[in-house]
C-alpha cells in the first residue's frame, strides 16, 4: 500500500479516491455517501471525547476495512490534530500517531491468499491512501515506519498462517533465512547430530515421533556493542499432542503453534531492517509433534542440555521441553535480557481471553517495561504471578522436573506451571528473563477488525521493546 503526503484541502481530492469522514457516530459504523461523482466513505468513531491510543487503532483499522467493505482502491483522509478527535490525545508526540496509524492500516489490508486463486478483479485491498493534513520530515519518517511495522507483522501472520503440511521444521528454517535475506543477520541451523552432540535431550524427545527432523536456528543481529537481547520462539510446526493426542476440537489451527517462532524470526528481521543501535539474537527451536511410532512417552525421562532431567507426564506439553533447551542455549550469548515466545497453554486463554498476552517474570522492573511497551504498541499483555508458591506443581517425581502439572496443580493455572517450568531454566541466566504466552493473541479477535487467522502477536511489542531496552 502506499501511502503518500498531500497538501491542500482534502476537498479537492482527485476523481477516483473515497474521502474519508470520521464522525462521532457509534464506533464501528461505516456508510457510503454518494455527493455529485465522489464518494465519502463516513466511519463512526464513538464521541470524540471518549478516543484513546487503543480507540485509535482500531479506528484506523476500520477506514481500510471500509474501504476493503466498499471496494475502495484508493482513499482520501485527514488527520488534523487539531481537530477535536484528537483533543484527547495532545499528550501524545505525533510522531508516534503517525507511526500507529501507517502500522494498522497496513495490518488491516492483510489477508492470507496464498493458496486462492485470484479473481479477475485482483485482490480486494486499499492501494493508496492520500493523507492530508501537515507534515514534517519527522512524521514521514514515522509513517514510513510504521509500514516496516506493519509488513513485519504481516509476514509473521503468512508464516503462522501457512498450513502445517507445507511447513517442517526444515522448512521454517529455511523461512527464517529468507526473512533475512539482504539483511546483516547471521543465520545458522544446528541439525538432529549437532543437538546429540550439544545434549539437547528434551527437543530431540519431542521430536521423535516425527518423520520430520528437528532443526534449531540460530539468527544474529550485530546493531551495537553492548550485551544482546535473545529472543527465543516456540517453533512447533504442527501440535497433534503427540501420544496424548489432542481432541478434534483442540487440534484444528495447530499448525499455528510455531507463532512464537514466526515472531521472533519478523522482530530479528525489523530490527535489522530499521538498523536499531541493539544487538539481537533469535533462537527458533524447532520440532513437529506427532504420535508417530517412534514417539516419546508419557513416563519417559529427558535429559534436557541444562543437565536437569524432565519426566515427560503429557506428550502435549511440548512447547516448554523444546523452549528448555532454547533457553539453556541462550546462555551463551551472555544476553542482558532474554524474553521468550509461545503459545505455550491453552490455559492462558482461559484466564485473558482473546486480548492480551499473558506476561510471566520475576523481575517487576522488566515487568513493568513490556508492559509499558505493549499499552504503546497495541500488542497488549497482562501480568500472571510467577511466585514459588508454584514451584511444587514443576517438580517430578522420579526426575528432577515434571513437564505437566502434578497433583493439585494438575487442573488449575495452567499458564503459570509453564511459566514456572520455563523459570527452572531461565533462573540460571544471569539476566533478566520474561515468557510471553501468546496462545490468547494467536488469532484475531472479532473485535480487532483484522482479516480471520493470525494477528502477529507480539512482533509490534518486541521491536518497541528493543527500541526502548538500555542493557
Ligand atoms: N500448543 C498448545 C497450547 C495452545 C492451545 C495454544 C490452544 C493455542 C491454542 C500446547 O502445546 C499445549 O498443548 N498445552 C497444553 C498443556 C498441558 C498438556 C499441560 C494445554 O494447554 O492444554
Ligand atoms: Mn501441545
Ligand atoms: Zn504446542
Amino acid at each position: 500500500m502506499e501511502i503518500d503526503f498531500k497538501r491542500g484541502s482534502i476537498e479537492h481530492t482527485p476523481h477516483g479516491y473515497a474521502r474519508v469522514q470520521i464522525t462521532e457516530k457509534s464506533k464501528g459504523t461505516k456508510c457510503l455517501v454518494k455527493e455529485g461523482d465522489s464518494e465519502i466513505l463516513e466511519i463512526g468513531a464513538g464521541k470524540f471525547a471518549d478516543m484513546n491510543l487503543r480507540k485509535f487503532i482500531i479506528l484506523c483499522r476500520s477506514i481500510v476495512s471500509a474501504a476493503k467493505a466498499n471496494k475502495s482502491k484508493k482513499i482520501a483522509l485527514q488527520f488534523d490534530r487539531t481537530s477535536e478527535l484528537f483533543k484527547n490525545l495532545q499528550a501524545v508526540p505525533p510522531e508516534h500517531i503517525s507511526q500507529l496509524a501507517a502500522e494498522n492500516f497496513e495490518m488491516a489490508n492483510f489477508e492470507f491468499n496464498v493458496f486462492k486463486t485470484k479473481p479477475k478483479e485482483g485482490w480486494n485491498i486499499v492501494e493508496e491512501i492520500f493523507l492530508y493534513g501537515k507534515s514534517s520530515p519527522s512524521i514521514e519518517k514515522a509513517v514510513k515506519k510504521g509500514q516496516e511495522i506493519g509488513r513485519a507483522v504481516n509476514a509473521c501472520r503468512t508464516l503462522s498462517n501457512t498450513p502445517g503440511g507445507d511447513i517442517t521444521p526444515t522448512s521454517l528454517a529455511q523461512a527464517a533465512k529468507k526473512a533475512m535475506k539482504g539483511l546483516p543477520v547471521r543465520v545458522t541451523t544446528l541439525h538432529t547430530k549437532e543437538m546429540q552432540k550439544l545434549g539437547m535431550g528434551a527437543l530431540l524427545g519431542v521430536a521423535k515421533g516425527s518423520s520430520e527432523a528437528p532443526t534449531f536456528t540460530i539468527l544474529e543481529y550485530k546493531g551495537g556493542k553492548g550485551a544482546p537481547v535473545v529472543l527465543a520462539g516456540k517453533g512447533v510446526t504442527f501440535d497433534s499432542g503427540g501420544l496424548n493426542l489432542k481432541p478434534s476440537n483442540g487440534i484444528y489451527e495447530m499448525h499455528m503453534d510455531m507463532s512464537g517462532a514466526a515472531a521472533v524470526i519478523h522482530a530479528v528481521a525489523l530490527a535489522a531492517r530499521l538498523k536499531l543501535k541493539t544487538s539481537v539474537i533469535g533462537l527458533i527451536p524447532a520440532v513437529e509433534n506427532m504420535p508417530g511410532n517412534n514417539a516419546y512417552r508419557p513416563g519417559d525421562i529427558l535429559k534436557s542440555l541444562s543437565g536437569k532431567t524432565i519426566e515427560v507426564l503429557n506428550t502435549d506439553a511440548e512447547g516448554r521441553l523444546i523452549l528448555a533447551d532454547a533457553l539453556t542455549y541462550a546462555k551463551r550469548f551472555k544476553p542482558s535480557v532474554v524474553i521468550d515466545v509461545a503459545t505455550l497453554t491453552g490455559a492462558a486463554l482461559s484466564a485473558l481471553g482473546l486480548h492480551a498476552s499473558a506476561l510471566l517474570t520475576r523481575d517487576d522492573n522488566l515487568a513493568e517495561k513490556i508492559a509499558q511497551d505493549a499499552e504503546t504498541s497495541g500488542d497488549y499483555v497482562w501480568r500472571l504471578p510467577l511466585w514459588d508458591e508454584y514451584e511444587e506443581g514443576v517438580k517430578g517425581t522420579f526426575a528432577d522436573l515434571a513437564n505437566a502439572g502434578n497433583g493439585s496443580s494438575a487442573r488449575y493455572g495452567g499458564a503459570i506451571e509453564g511459566g514456572m517450568f520455563l523459570w527452572q531454566f531461565a533462573k540460571e541466566l544471569e539476566c533478566p528473563w520474561a515468557h510471553l504466552d501468546i496462545a490468547p493473541r494467536m488469532t484475531a479477535a472479532p473485535q480487532d477488525e483484522l482479516a480471520k487467522g493470525a494477528v502477529g502477536a507480539p512482533v509490534r511489542l518486541l521491536i518497541r521493546f528493543i527500541e526502548q531496552w538500555k542493557p
